[in-house]
């Protein structure tokens, strides 16, 4: 278990400091967005990093895994490595992939000293809020990315295309079940930043709390994304997110490569 932490460039976000929807309300996270809605978007991750790979890839590093959502659809094909900061989300992990190695660690500084033929860093990325930052876990996966193997990571926004955006969803689980409401919104487009402010309704058995919750978020645009990986090192790209729940033109990843 290494937890890195330590930051050379000023503000410091540690454990706790994170959101509470990854501390105190982390059990709630399966119920706010259950493991099964991911099937589909993992299968995209899978199809994208395989296709990209110069030789198969077996061993797979995500940064940022969380509850292990999209893990739980990439480990039957994958031998999975997952870090994360927040060792509650890590708990949540375990308990729905108990297959997979998990280790705390903070995506900007981890160092785990081995190679892997693909690192994935999914929405977690959205949490580096300033270049260095970015740059920064952008250097993480290339230092654990194999010469020939693949790097994939997935904002939900990117400069061009962020608008500001209300959405709710929720699930039941016996007696526990929540609701949210997910408001994002830009305060200063002249910053790297946005925020989400979240309300939770959570219900346990016959009585409803309320809970907010704000996530600053990271804001970049693509051609800021592809000058830092290619800046490390990656050959890389843009490529369009084409899923059925997303309109056309307003998702991208992007992939990169570690030249052999
Ligand atoms: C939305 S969750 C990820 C969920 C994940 N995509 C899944 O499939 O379940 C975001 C995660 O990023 C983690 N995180 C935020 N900053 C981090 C950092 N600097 N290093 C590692 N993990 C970080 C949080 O602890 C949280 O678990």
């Amino acid at each position: 278990m290494d937890l890195s932490s330590g930051r050379p460039d000023g503000e410091t976000l540690h454990e706790n400091s994170l959101p509470r929807l990854y501390r105190d309300l982390a059990s709630w996270f399966p119920i706010l967005t259950a493991p099964e809605d991911y099937a589909e978007e993992a299968a995209i991750y899978r199809k994208i990093m395989v296709g990209a790979g110069a030789s198969p890839l077996e061993t797979l590093l995500e940064l940022g895994s969380g509850g292990g959502n999209n893990a739980s659809h990439l480990k039957p094909h994958f031998m999975m490595t997952l870090v994360d900061l927040s060792a509650d989300m890590l708990a949540v992990s375990r308990s729905l992939n108990p297959e997979c190695e998990h280790i705390q660690g903070d995506m900007r500084t981890v160092r785990l000293g081995r190679l892997f033929d693909a690192v994935f860093v999914h929405d977690a990325i959205m949490y580096m809020t300033t270049e260095n930052d970015l740059r920064s876990a952008i250097e993480t996966a290339f230092v654990h990315c194999r010469p020939g193997g693949v790097a994939l990571f997935c904002p939900d926004h990117v400069r061009e295309t962020f608008r500001p955006t209300t959405n709710h969803g929720g699930h039941d689980a016996g007696e526990r079940s929540l609701r949210y409401l997910e408001w994002s919104w830009d305060p200063d487009p002249a910053d790297t930043n946005y925020t989400t402010d979240f309300a939770y309704l959570i219900r346990e058995g016959g009585n409803v709390r309320c809970e907010y919750d704000r996530h600053i978020c990271g804001l970049f645009g693509r051609e800021e994304w592809i000058r830092f990986m290619t800046e490390v090192g990656f050959h890389a790209r843009s490529v369009p997110f084409e899923h059925s729940k997303i309109e056309p033109g307003t998702a991208e990843f992007f992939l990169s490569i570690r030249p052999q």
